[in-house]
């Protein structure tokens, strides 16, 4: 059977009905920004059951316009922490008291370049509640002018080493409830987090059920406040996308006003998580004001947010080259020569395929073409070498942690799709 077909196989498999889970065992439920790349995939045979995927995790958006990282819609006992852990969280389903990477806005974007009447008519449907989650990162996860998160599950890269700064700054609650991960039932315990991490993460749960959810709280006095370069480059990126939507739906001025101020403060704000001895975009502890020690694969995000200066992305690419000399497959999560970098463990090495989407899609934007070129090429042979994996070991594209994985089988339907679009041109 061709990849491709795989591929739909795998997404058919992992549809729940009307929205799609990451993989079966380890993630059973609907995540955010995976269903956003599911969309992506699905996209490319079936725009109706695309849509579908979108208008179903918008059903979780709570009333202060936060979409959940994960949405809830029953209590499946295999997975930890499940609906009673987060407690009472106030939107329409149960639900994650934290949000996801805000890609949706550039996907929504991406299934409709093409723009036919009934293109418009589902974005119009759509933009209330994106534009309302959008204002809720400018209003209340934003501190001093930059994108802030308060849990490294809401950055979507759980224990990359960027968190230790702010992990470590933290303590575990005194208090803290008993529990028994399941992570670890279902996938070696080699490809997860610690245990200690596993604390912390419970612990910030702990402290957004104790003060009801109030996210402006949580933000301001949480236990853990740090600025991620994913965050702040998918959403400035989504920003733009956003204000093309709004001018090509004929929204208000007042409308796009507000999105041209949220892009002027994004981009002002690169430069807060520029850090200067690295030469690189790194996360940044929001309290202390240290930076985070590695290169990351969102320091190369710059490019996919077409933000930063020249010489801020010249740099970015001369790490990405020395790194492409360590590595037989880019873009690794953390840079091989920094400490704690783990080839499988996660977010400590692995290569991720929907960051080499996006970092592909950035560069070759912006006109670096053979960069593109490789993070694209080395995903697509990781996949070809091991199959549709969560994430993949760089050192040797050997899969890593969940296996039929909905984002990397949609990824790679998406860039076919491109090429023979390119082809038939
Ligand atoms: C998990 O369960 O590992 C997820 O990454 C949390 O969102």
């Amino acid at each position: 059977m061709s990849l491709t077909q795989t591929a739909i196989d795998i997404l058919a498999r992992n549809d729940r009905g009307g929205f799609t889970i990451p993989t079966a065992g380890l993630y059973p439920y609907q995540w955010n920004w995976d269903s956003a790349f599911v969309a992506l995939g699905i996209a490319t045979y079936d725009m109706d059951r695309a849509w579908t995927e979108i208008t179903s995790l918008l059903e979780g958006q709570w009333p202060d316009g936060m979409i959940p990282s994960i949405i809830f819609r029953s209590d499946d006992p295999d997975y930890f922490p499940g609906p009673s852990r987060w407690g009472k969280t106030p939107g329409p389903i149960p639900s994650t008291g934290i949000s996801q990477p805000p890609v949706l806005a550039t996907i929504i974007r991406k299934l409709t370049q093409t723009c036919t009447p009934l293109d418009q008519t589902r974005r119009a449907q759509v933009f209330d509640a994106v534009f309302k989650w959008h204002k809720w990162w400018h209003d209340t996860r934003t501190v001093d002018g930059v994108v802030a998160t308060v849990h490294p599950w809401e950055t979507g890269r759980d224990n990359c080493p960027e968190w230790n700064i702010g992990l470590k700054a933290m303590q575990v609650a005194a208090d803290l409830e008993p529990y028994t991960r399941m992570d670890n039932k279902h996938v070696h315990p080699s490809f997860r987090p610690s245990q200690e991490q596993y604390d912390k993460y419970l612990t910030i749960v702990q402290f957004g059920d104790s003060i009801g959810w109030d996210q402006r709280r949580l933000t301001v006095e949480g236990p853990f406040l740090m600025a991620d370069p994913n965050l702040h480059f998918v959403l400035l990126r989504a920003d733009k996308d956003l204000s093309a939507i709004a001018a090509s739906l004929g929204k208000p001025q007042a409308i796009l006003d507000q999105i041209d101020a949220w892009v002027a403060k994004g981009d002002a704000a690169t430069d807060t998580i520029w850090n200067p001895d690295l030469e690189a975009f790194t996360a940044r502890d929001l309290r202390s004001g240290r930076f985070s020690t590695g290169f990351s694969n969102c320091s190369a995000l710059c490019f996919y947010a077409d933000s930063g200066s020249p010489e801020q992305r010249a740099k970015t690419l001369d790490h990405m080259s020395r790194i492409a000399t360590n590595v037989g497959f880019m873009l690794p999560s953390w840079d091989p020569n920094a400490p704690d970098f783990e080839a499988q463990r996660y977010w400590c090495g692995p290569l991720w395929p929907q960051m080499n989407y996006m970092t592909a899609l950035g560069l070759s934007e912006q006109g670096q073409a053979d960069m593109a070129a490789r993070v694209q090429n080395d995903l697509c042979r990781a996949i070809e070498k091991s199959g549709f994996w969560e994430c993949f070991n760089p050192l040797t594209g050997e899969g890593c942690v969940g296996n039929n994985f909905s984002w990397t089988a949609a990824v790679w339907l998406s860039w076919q799709h491109e090429n023979k679009l390119k082809g038939a041109a």
